[in-house]
């Protein structure tokens, strides 16, 4: 029997064994709850709520604002906020540039590279400004960008081909294509095609084509500077090794910033 209507319903499938992220957010954010200008936590992003369940489900005393410019991704989110009765979740389905909370958070987080939706520079710096405007006056921010691989950016075509099996015991094919690669603006497209296989013979397809941006080290950093977020802490790996400190050779790691915003009188 056919059970999933769009991409979005499959998206916790391929990344069930991804938790390292999930974890990392969470360490940082108990480490700086005490110190929260408000209980107010906003995540970028949010997806399916991958990452922002877990965390949520051991803070109750903190609400959660989960947006998302996908309503699919917010759909799951929303569903599956409600099997496990949390009730410290808020959604919102908007491009964060047009968002217009009523208040401002405290902390935000954007995992498993939101920002590199942002196919420019600019682009970039409006994601990050529109960010540091929904900030506290001590408000922290903290994302992670993939680290841009140089032996990777040389590929097109096919990069993953796999399968999954859901836990009704349907099998999942996924196939991921890069292509169109545009060295002049740093962009690429990315095709995800999603063949689903029920255990009944039926099948279905689905596909999850976009483009994403990628930000070398330096050029994320200044653009936060730019935007008055200082990095505290620049990491290369969820276990918080510090960025340039780990083997590159086969795992160029990731890039993750963990930031605070300037405080007015110290402009
Ligand atoms: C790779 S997913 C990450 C989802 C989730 N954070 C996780 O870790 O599983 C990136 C998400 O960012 C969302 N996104 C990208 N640009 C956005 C924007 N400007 N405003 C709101 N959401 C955005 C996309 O719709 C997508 O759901």
């Amino acid at each position: 029997m056919k059970k999933y209507r769009n991409a979005s319903e499959l998206y916790d499938i391929f990344y069930r064994e991804r938790k390292e992220d999930i974890a990392f957010y969470n360490r940082v954010l108990t480490n700086y709850k005490n110190g929260l200008d408000n209980n107010r936590i906003i995540e970028i992003g949010a997806g399916t709520g991958r990452v922002l369940l877990p965390i949520a489900e051991k803070h109750p005393d903190l609400e959660f604002h989960a947006v998302d410019v996908i309503g699919d991704e917010i759909s799951v989110l929303e569903e599956k906020a409600k099997a496990a009765g949390l009730k410290n979740i808020i959604t919102h389905v908007a491009d964060i540039n047009e968002f217009k909370p009523e208040d401002k958070f405290s902390f935000a987080f954007a995992p498993f590279r939101v920002l590199q939706h942002c196919q420019s520079v600019e682009e970039l710096d409006k994601f990050v400004k529109s960010t540091k405007n929904l900030l506290t006056d001590n408000g922290r921010f903290t994302f992670d960008l993939f680290n841009p691989w140089i032996h990777m950016l040389v590929r097109e075509g096919v990069v993953f081909d796999g399968n999954y099996h859901d836990e009704d015991g349907n099998t999942i094919n996924r196939r991921v294509e890069i292509n169109k690669r545009d060295y002049f603006k740093q962009t690429q497209n990315i095709e995800e095609y999603y063949s689903v296989n029920y255990k009944d013979g039926t099948t279905d397809k689905f596909q999850w084509l976009y483009t994403t941006g990628y930000f070398f080290k330096d050029t994320a950093s200044l653009i936060l500077e730019k935007n008055d977020l200082t990095v505290q802490n620049l990491y290369g790996q969820f276990n918080c090794a510090p960025f340039g400190q780990t083997e590159y050779k086969e795992n160029p790691g990731d890039l993750i910033f963990d930031c605070i915003k300037k405080r007015k009188e110290r402009e």
